[in-house]
């Protein structure tokens, strides 16, 4: 006898009438296939009994699942699983963890270099590899005003589908910002609006690399940025990262043996080791690239916060052979979760690089972008900027006193002049190590990645953590490594 009672079991906590959440669970019960076309189920009256429910209620469910073709009744036999269903007849679908169906998907090669992301437990305390703290970010203020914004008519229009390229109050906004701010020369049709930095990579490599192409990368470099140029068929050439950030003169004997078609570049705080593109290698770099007609892919994710000094104006605001695709994001000025960057090049990149984005993302959260351009216009966000970017420095001071005075046997630094990580060096101790001693006492780290295996070193955040946060966080390290 089949268990219609625990089957068909209905939840009186879900706002969902009954009738409804039987007719839920038989389709359920179909297309897992443990119910099969053909099979016969008690009349309404003995299901009722079985249930425990009026029989008004199984009737009322009967009748939806005959309406969409799950049921048939056939007359004088009774009511039956339909038989026209596209259902294999005796197909058992297999399930893992209890839920998902296992579905042969078959991803091609090119995945294979991207890793698996771990979960980390919520209570844990996170070093992260440089993140800002969003408790400092003006988030009422914004949602406050999304809020207000969409009760207006103009905010009406602005939650239908828009323009791909992005809100174009932000991006005449955001033109004049960057202008006021970088030095770069640009206007709105010269911008595009993405989903964070990351969409600015995915789509600026889409568009310039084809197979084979060779990119050239740092020989340390952002992971995720090699994880897509890869993705693209580009083929990493390495070049050395020193104090002055990439080494422009190998980048020339590169040229003189290969077409070069895409450097990828983090000048402001090379990523990961927080170094800045000395200015001699900037004007060598916009040379070469002017001369071997490569362009460069300028990832300025944190333009904002630099400490010892203004932040450097980046290489597209010296971009006089228009060679430079430039990159930026909102996401470590307020929060990662907001999801909203830029991507400045020329006008016919962009439209090329819109139609790519219809394809992949309809357009982004216009009432976001609104409420951005607002933040720009009002003072918001400089007010925000000039307070974390004072948070920040002590939080850099903080952690690395705190290296110094507990760790300074087991871990070397550089203090970064900007951003929002200390790149530190582990010495006799293995970070690999390390990961499930620390785990297990509620701390995680960076050390999943490539660059923290096989350097043995990683990025340590400095601006998500408070001073009694960053305490704690090393007091665990310290405790796992002695
Ligand atoms: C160098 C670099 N580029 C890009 C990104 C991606 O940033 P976004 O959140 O804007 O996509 C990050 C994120 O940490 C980064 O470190």
């Amino acid at each position: 006898m089949y268990p219609w009672k625990s089957v068909l079991l209905f939840d009186p906590l879900i706002n969902r009438p009954k009738y409804l959440q039987i007719t839920d669970n038989v389709i359920k019960e179909v297309t897992a296939g443990r119910l099969q076309p053909n099979q016969k189920i008690p009349g309404s009256r003995k299901m009722a009994d079985l249930l425990n429910l009026n029989r008004k209620t199984i009737i009322l469910a009967y009748d939806e699942l005959v309406a969409q073709g799950w049921l048939e009744v056939k007359s004088s036999s009774g009511t039956y699983i339909s038989e026209q269903l596209p259902l294999t007849r005796y197909s058992k679908i297999e399930y893992s963890d209890g839920q998902q169906p296992l579905a042969d998907i078959d991803f091609p090669d090119h995945y294979s270099f991207i890793p698996q992301f771990e979960s980390i437990p919520s209570s844990a305390i996170i070093i992260d590899g440089g993140s800002p703290d969003s408790r400092l970010a003006p988030m009422d203020w914004l949602y406050k005003e999304c809020r207000s914004l969409v009760k207006s008519r103009i905010g009406q229009r602005l939650l239908s589908y828009n323009d791909v390229h992005g809100d174009p109050v932000l991006r005449t906004t955001l033109a004049q910002y960057l202008s006021e701010t970088r030095g770069m020369n640009t206007s709105a049709d010269n911008i595009l609006i993405t989903r964070g930095s990351q969409m600015g990579i995915f789509l600026a490599a889409n568009g310039l690399i084809r197979p084979d192409d060779n990119v050239v990368v740092g020989s340390t470099s952002y992971d995720a940025a090699d994880w897509t140029l890869q993705y693209c068929g580009g083929h990493l050439q390495r070049i050395t990262v020193d104090e002055e950030g990439i080494n422009t003169d190998e980048l020339a004997l590169l040229c003189k043996k290969m077409t070069v078609k895409v450097v990828y570049i983090t000048p402001h705080h090379h990523f990961p080791t927080t170094v800045t593109l000395s200015n001699k290698r900037r004007i060598h770099l916009l040379q070469l690239s002017i001369r071997y007609n490569f362009t460069i892919l300028e990832d300025d994710y944190d333009f904002d916060f630099h400490y010892k000094s203004n932040s450097i104006l980046p290489l597209a605001s010296l971009n006089s052979g228009g060679r430079v695709v430039y990159i930026g994001s909102f996401s470590k000025v307020f929060a990662p979760n907001l999801r909203i960057g830029y991507l400045v090049a020329s006008k016919k990149i962009i439209a090329d690089l819109c139609k790519l984005r219809r394809i992949i993302d309809r357009q982004g959260d216009h009432v976001m972008q609104r409420v951005l351009a607002e933040a720009i216009q009002s003072g918001e966000l400089s007010r925000h900027l000039k307070k974390s970017l004072n948070t920040y420095r002590q939080r850099r001071d903080n952690l690395a006193l705190l290296l110094t005075n507990h760790l300074s046997d087991y871990v070397d630094f550089n203090l970064p002049e900007g951003g929002m990580a200390i790149w530190a060096k582990f010495k006799s101790v293995s970070l690999v190590a390390l990961k499930p001693v620390i785990n297990k006492m509620g701390l995680y780290m960076d050390i999943d990645r490539d660059l923290a295996k096989n350097l043995n070193s990683l990025r340590m955040g400095f601006a998500s953590l408070n001073e009694k946060e960053q305490e704690k966080a090393i007091e665990i390290l310290v405790k796992a490594i002695k």
